[in-house]
């Protein structure tokens, strides 16, 4: 019988480090449904110590997910041990993962402690974390950079105490493929108890090798986890794409022969949910989930491909949920048309007066634009999560000029807090005009890190969707709207983005 081969998502964890990334409860709680959907196996939801609002969102997510195991980060204390398993109470299973750095900088430098305070604190922290549950994580935090003897004592020291899953982390993405997979074995093979813990791998992308060194891992190492995210989002150039993974192992089961317990068919709306609750756009020519991963522009393809389909096709778009996207809906789509398409999306709007107020919003925007795809859909419905929450911003409307040889007006109304506002302003182009006549009300200091524009759909007609990336006293924050105006959706970016920035939820970064 194949080895399962579990797949541990740090999407809301990890992958909510990237700058700007960061996800409000209600947005968390989404992708933790649509994860659960996917089948992951465990579900990283936070860093419970981190933020009030981590805490909060991890809580949620534990009381709402049954089949998902749910997982706190925490660092090797007390303090964060307890607060990961106080937000954990009410999942159904649980998992407390604690860490603390190995390598010989990281302990010199940024924890300046000695290898035997390390040690001993890795051991504190399991024993501790224990009595909460018995499924216990640990890592070695730069892992792949630390000393074989040195990890060897501690790893072995914390099976000891009851860790169940060893993760090796590559925390700087500094592995290569071969070295690494060597490393996970090497440590396996030396370790007496290794054999009572299953083993995992963690990779950042830094030179591009997150989802080789992992699978590395795996098939030299004897890794049975693998940590990842949609997307491949995360920290710097990111994590290992959950997407790749899958499809690898899937795909080529006569070179793995691993079980996974994913559905697959989901991965094409998780990547879409994530990057529309991030504004972290995906490459066209990005694997399995790019627009392009399955189009063949070449004749001889397209040639080949309709004579038959494995010329040039090693997987099917519809097995990772492409084909469940062509659905379109239109001006005369009815209520119950609209409900379905949510469902089928897995989209759950919890009272009928917010299905009536999306349904509303779908029509708006039907009377605009003939065709409505699933990802106008999922754009409406997050528009129509914002206007809910307690958001200070919400756009009211806009008006706008351009004429050759003169300067782009803009006059915007908004409201702040209940009350309306207005105002106009010049700039060198529309969107720059938009934007300074909101800072002539707003005042917020900000700095405009990234503008960007993407079709959500196909052709003219299409939704716009604008990133806008704000940064403030170090913390960085993404905007997004969508609009088949383009400026409008720009209007809404900025706004969004200066919701996130009065946020007051401050982050811890565990790395540091
Ligand atoms: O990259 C890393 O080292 C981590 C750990 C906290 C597992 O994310
Ligand atoms: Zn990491």
């Amino acid at each position: 019988m194949a080895d399962k081969l579990i797949i541990f998502d740090t999407t809301l964890r990890d992958g909510e480090q990237s700058p700007g990334a960061s996800m409000t409860k209600d947005e968390k709680i989404r992708i933790a449904k649509q994860l659960e959907r996917l089948k992951v196996d465990v579900i990283e939801a936070g860093f419970a110590a981190a933020s009030p609002g981590d805490f909060e969102a991890i809580k949620a997510i534990s009381a709402t997910i049954k089949d998902s195991t749910i997982c706190s980060l925490s660092r090797a204390n007390d303090r964060d041990i307890a607060r990961a398993a106080e937000a954990l109470q009410a999942a159904q299973r649980k998992r407390i993962h604690t860490f603390i750095a190995t390598s010989p900088l990281h302990m010199e430098k940024k924890l300046r402690m000695s290898p035997d305070q390390v040690l001993e604190q890795a051991i504190q922290a399991v024993r501790y974390a224990r009595q909460f549950t018995d499924d216990v994580e640990f890592s070695p935090e730069d892992g792949s950079r630390s000393e074989m003897d040195f990890l060897c004592r501690v790893i072995e020291a914390v099976i000891k105490e009851g860790a169940t899953t060893i993760n090796f982390a590559d925390t700087v993405g500094y592995g290569v493929p071969e070295l690494y997979g060597n490393m996970l074995k090497s440590l396996r093979e030396r370790i007496p108890n290794s054999d009572k813990a299953i083993w995992s791998v963690h990779c950042h992308n830094d030179l591009g090798m997150a989802v080789a060194n992992s699978l590395a891992g795996v098939m030299i190492g004897g890794a049975r986890q693998v940590e990842c995210t949609i997307n491949g989002l995360g920290e710097r150039a990111g994590n290992t794409a959950l997407e790749e993974i899958v499809m690898a192992v899937r795909t080529r089961k006569d070179y793995f022969n691993l079980d996974l317990g994913i559905d697959a068919s989901q991965i094409v709306s998780a990547s879409k949910l994530v990057s529309q609750i991030t504004g972290f756009a995906v490459q066209p020519n990005k694997a399995v989930v790019g627009a392009n991963a399955f189009a063949h522009a070449s004749g001889i393809h397209q040639d080949g491909i309709l004579k038959a389909r494995d010329t040039y096709e090693i997987m099917r778009a519809e097995d990772v949920g492409w084909s469940a996207n062509k659905i379109v809906l239109g001006k005369l789509s009815g209520r119950n048309a609209f409900k379905q398409r949510l469902e089928e999306l897995g989209i759950e709007l919890e009272s009928e007066a917010e299905v009536n107020a999306a349904f509303a919003r779908f029509k708006e925007l039907a009377d605009r634009k003939s065709e409505i795809f699933d990802e106008d859909i999922l754009a409406l419905v997050s528009d129509e999560e914002h206007a809910n929450d307690n958001e200070a911003f919400h756009f009211v409307s806009l008006a706008q000029r351009s004429e050759t040889g003169e300067l782009p007006l803009a006059k915007v109304v908004f409201s702040r807090e209940g009350s309306e506002i207005s105002c106009e302003a010049n700039g060198n182009g529309p969107v720059d005009a938009i934007v300074n006549a909101i800072e002539s009300k707003v005042a917020s200091g900000a700095e405009l890190l990234l503008f960007s524009v993407n079709a959500i759909t196909t052709g003219t007609q299409s939704q716009g969707e604008v990133t806008m990336r704000l940064s403030k006293s170090g913390r960085i924050v993404n905007g997004v709207g969508a609009d088949p105006d383009i400026v409008v959706a720009s209007a809404k970016a900025y706004l969004s983005a200066l919701n996130k920035l009065q946020s007051k939820t401050e982050k811890l970064n565990p790395q540091v």
